[in-house]
């Protein structure tokens, strides 16, 4: 095996911090990339209806059943505001870990993902050819912005 000459090895060594900020850039994707599906989204709605709407409504809008504490807005520009650059994953831990808050816990690695697409849906993201992963890793990977 031919042994690289500890020169130009230092050098690959010193390199490698900037080749790898230049992959994960290049492999860095967004909301706005396409990262769910329609079906996927429908049904997120069915598992978001019975767990969720009471606080954060129907439509996501944050207007529940009046006998709720005031929740925030799951969809549309002050999600966006308040969830831009932070990754997927950051919202489907806290989803997973804090809600409903009533029961936390409840929705399965799978449904937090479709509730995620059904919020995306009605946020108006465009949709994709796969749904999007349930596994936190794949999650860190797609950031969600406000604009494209
Ligand atoms: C009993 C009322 C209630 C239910 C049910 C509920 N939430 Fe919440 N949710 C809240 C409140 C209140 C907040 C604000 C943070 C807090 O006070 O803990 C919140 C915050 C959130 C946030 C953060 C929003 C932001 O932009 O800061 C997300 C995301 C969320 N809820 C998703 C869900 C999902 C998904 C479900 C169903 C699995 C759900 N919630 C069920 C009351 C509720």
């Amino acid at each position: 095996m031919r042994k690289i000459p500890s020169l130009s090895k230092f050098f690959m060594m010193a390199m490698l911090p900037l080749a790898f900020t230049h992959i994960t850039a290049h492999a860095q994707a967004s909301i706005w990339d396409g990262v769910y599906t329609k079906d996927q989204a429908a049904r997120g709605k069915l598992s978001y209806s019975p767990a969720c709407a009471k606080c954060h409504g129907e439509i996501m809008n944050g207007s529940g059943q009046p006998d709720q504490r005031p929740s925030p807005a799951l969809a549309g520009d002050m999600f966006l505001f308040s969830w831009n650059n932070k990754p997927v994953a950051a919202l489907w831990a806290y989803i997973k870990t804090s809600m409903p808050t009533d029961n936390p816990g409840i929705l399965s690695d799978q449904q937090t993902s479709d509730v995620i697409a059904h919020m995306l849906s009605l946020t108006g993201i465009p949709t994709g050819a796969k749904p999007l992963p349930s596994d936190i890793g794949s999650l860190a990977g797609i950031m969600i912005k406000r604009s494209k």
